[in-house]
């Protein structure tokens, strides 16, 4: 069986990296919702509905565990699809987020470091979701949490706008302003597209502010995870095929996969996927 990965668009292709440069032997179906993207300005009713569709698609493509690498709908549908979906429909299937790994690796820095202060950027969606709140505060009660939606910075990096720009370092000092403003001591990088904006953004915060993102920390975290779940581990095939589909063939999709996927761009087929109303 594989191991799928879904994000509402291209920008999970910085996550999937991860997983293909740390964890290759697998086989794996990515499934970006590009025909949907950005999920980050949709209601969390809408984000669950496209999320059941996207997990439907990719358990028919015999997909055993599922990552949500989209921060939008991990924050908005994880919760009831752990709840409700699988076990009603899916029991015995899998499906992890990315909110969670991340917030692991914070409480593994904020014990060594003692901080107190965190800063999380991320979509409109999942900043009202209050997801990586509530994650930090249930394991670190003490940290004080200060968020920041940034909905200008997803379409920036799509347009390839992502370092040396006067706009972008604008709208970035606009955006964490307030956030500085709080001394945070560590910042969560709380979506795919702004792995890209690491350089930018430690210049706007300063060298002091320990920058998390997220693509290696959830590719360790699913390493450590496999390693636990040996029945789940075993079924997994391990023949380094992958198969990505896209809910849209439209005009940038090529340039995005190469901005996202960099060196592992070369020599890949998309496939369309047709996603089913669930
Ligand atoms: N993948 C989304 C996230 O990580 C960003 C793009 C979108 O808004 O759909 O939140």
């Amino acid at each position: 069986m594989n191991i799928g990965v879904f994000d509402s668009g291209l920008g999970g292709l910085t996550i999937f990296r991860a997983f293909l440069e740390h964890l290759p032997t697998y086989n794996y179906v990515y499934l970006g919702d590009n025909a949907r993207v950005p999920y980050g300005n949709r209601s969390p009713e809408i984000i669950y509905r496209f999320t059941k569709e996207a997990l439907n698609f990719l358990f028919k493509k015999n997909c055993q565990l599922v990552v949500i690498a989209c921060n939008s709908s991990t924050a908005a549908a994880l919760k009831k699809i752990q709840h409700n979906y699988l076990p009603k429909y899916y029991p015995g299937r899998k499906v992890l987020g990315i909110i969670k790994p991340v917030v692991e690796s914070l409480e593994e820095y904020q014990s060594l470091k003692k901080i107190s202060r965190v800063g999380v950027v991320g979509t409109t969606a999942t900043v009202n979701s209050k997801a990586f709140v509530r994650q930090i505060k249930k394991a670190m009660p003490r940290v004080h949490v200060y968020q920041q939606a940034c909905p200008l910075l997803v379409p920036f990096i799509e347009e390839g706008i992502h370092k040396d720009n006067r706009a972008l370092r604008l709208v970035l000092k606009n955006y964490l302003n307030s956030l500085t403003k709080k001394k945070i001591e560590a910042l969560i990088l709380g979506c795919t597209h702004y792995e890209l904006l690491k350089k930018e953004i430690q210049k706007i915060v300063g060298r002091k502010v320990q920058i998390l993102t997220e693509g290696k920390i959830a590719a360790e975290k699913l390493k450590e995870y496999l390693s636990l779940q040996k029945e789940l581990e075993k079924k997994l095939e391990k023949k380094k095929k992958v198969s990505y589909f896209l809910t849209d063939e439209e005009p940038n999709y090529k340039r995005l996969m190469k901005l996202f996927l960099k060196s592992h761009s070369s020599n890949i087929k998309v496939q369309l996927a047709e996603i089913d109303n669930v």
